[in-house]
């Protein structure tokens, strides 16, 4: 299937690195393509960025039968532009549709869209070491009916955004709340597909968290929650004792492409590495035996991101003096250094535009 190009006729201008900040500003072109049961997927085009119109009754904006995916390209010193691991964006965008009973993409055809949407807009892609270009796969319901059942016809686009290094002011470590009144997800529920309904459900936490001056909510499982499955819109890692533990991915947790990255990585250096259930209790008891090394995130946007203290109840601990552990800053060295190309691409993460 070939894709049509319309190209913008008025470019926006294009702001200095030092101004980037996150999901605020968008590039020029958008792709999208249309899904209707006698067509299949069809008509994918790329064309200038803009409004999407639709119906009040839009499926997608009552019901959320939606799902999404977030991933990044860079440049590197010699200006090339490139993606990491963008088909595992695709595999996964297409196990969250079959999740929402939305018809799955070709993931060939969705990876030459990626690449020539980025390749039109490469102006865009930023040059500071830590910026990037974000991009952000989505596929919508679109039949306008009121009444819950799966829509019949679908849109998917993909949009792009410039985005500033995470770290401007440095790699530091953030605090924690455990959430103990509200869970993310339940297993045999969403939680491991990108679905809007997951984001939706972290708010309420989320705030509270912000109100106590904590940074991200730590989740706990939605069953018993006793285990601990990730923190804010990232995965979580433990080093307790010398093991980088992390929860199992048991059907209520995101299976982050960082998470394997970072899992990946850690065995290939000789770590003893686990994906486990991890209780609160754990944790904390490493804690007061002094074997809790490290705590950190990991995920598209921040890469790691650190964990200098965690509020349980009424128990805080602080992680590492609060200071960035060697294999969190070991990781996120590691990783950038991959994706700017300063270090060859052993694992074959990288896909050039
Ligand atoms: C809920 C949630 N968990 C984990 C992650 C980390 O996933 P990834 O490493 O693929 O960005 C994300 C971000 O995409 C997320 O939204």
């Amino acid at each position: 299937m070939d894709i049509t190009i319309t190209r913008t006729t008025q470019p926006k201008p294009k702001p200095a690195d030092g101004d980037l900040s996150f999901g605020t500003l968008f590039t020029d072109h958008m792709f999208q393509m249309d899904y209707a049961p006698d067509q299949g997927w069809h008509n994918p085009r790329i064309e200038p960025y803009g409004p999407i119109t639709m119906d009040p009754a839009t499926m997608v904006l009552h019901y959320g039968q939606g799902v999404f995916e977030g991933l990044k390209a860079f440049r590197t010193a010699d200006d090339e532009i490139r993606m990491f691991r963008p088909q595992d964006n695709m595999k996964r965008l297409n196990r969250s549709a079959r999740a929402l009973c939305i018809p799955e993409l070709d993931e060939e055809l969705a990876l030459t869209a990626l690449k020539q949407l980025v390749d039109l807009d490469r102006d865009w892609v930023p040059r500071t070491h830590g910026t990037s270009l974000y991009i952000r796969p989505t596929i919508i319901a679109m039949d306008p009916f009121l009444g819950v059942r799966a829509s019949h016809t679908y849109r998917y686009y993909v949009i792009l955004g410039p985005v500033g290094a995470y770290y401007a002011e440095g790699f530091n470590p953030v605090k924690i709340w455990v959430s103990k009144e509200h869970v993310r997800a339940v297993r045999g529920g969403l939680g491991e597909s990108k679905t809007m309904a997951n984001y939706a459900a972290s708010l309420y936490a989320g705030e509270a968290a912000h109100r106590h001056g904590y940074t991200q909510v730590l989740w706990l499982d939605g069953v018993e929650q006793r285990y601990v499955e990730e923190v804010g819109s990232m995965n979580i890692c433990f080093v307790i004792d010398g093991e980088l533990a992390t929860p199992e991915l048991n059907g209520s947790i995101l299976p982050g492409i960082t998470r394997d990255s970072v899992l990946a990585l850690g065995r290939k250096w000789g770590l003893t590495v686990s994906e486990r259930k991890i209780t609160i209790d754990e944790v904390f008891a490493a804690h007061a035996k002094g074997t809790l090394e490290e705590v950190f995130g990991t995920g598209t946007a921040a890469v790691v991101s650190p964990v200098g203290e965690l509020k349980y109840d009424d128990q805080v601990i602080t992680i590492g003096d609060g200071k960035v552990g060697p294999l969190a800053q070991k990781f996120f060295d590691s990783i950038m250094d991959i994706q700017y190309g300063r270090s060859d691409d052993a694992e074959g993460w990288i896909v050039p535009v």
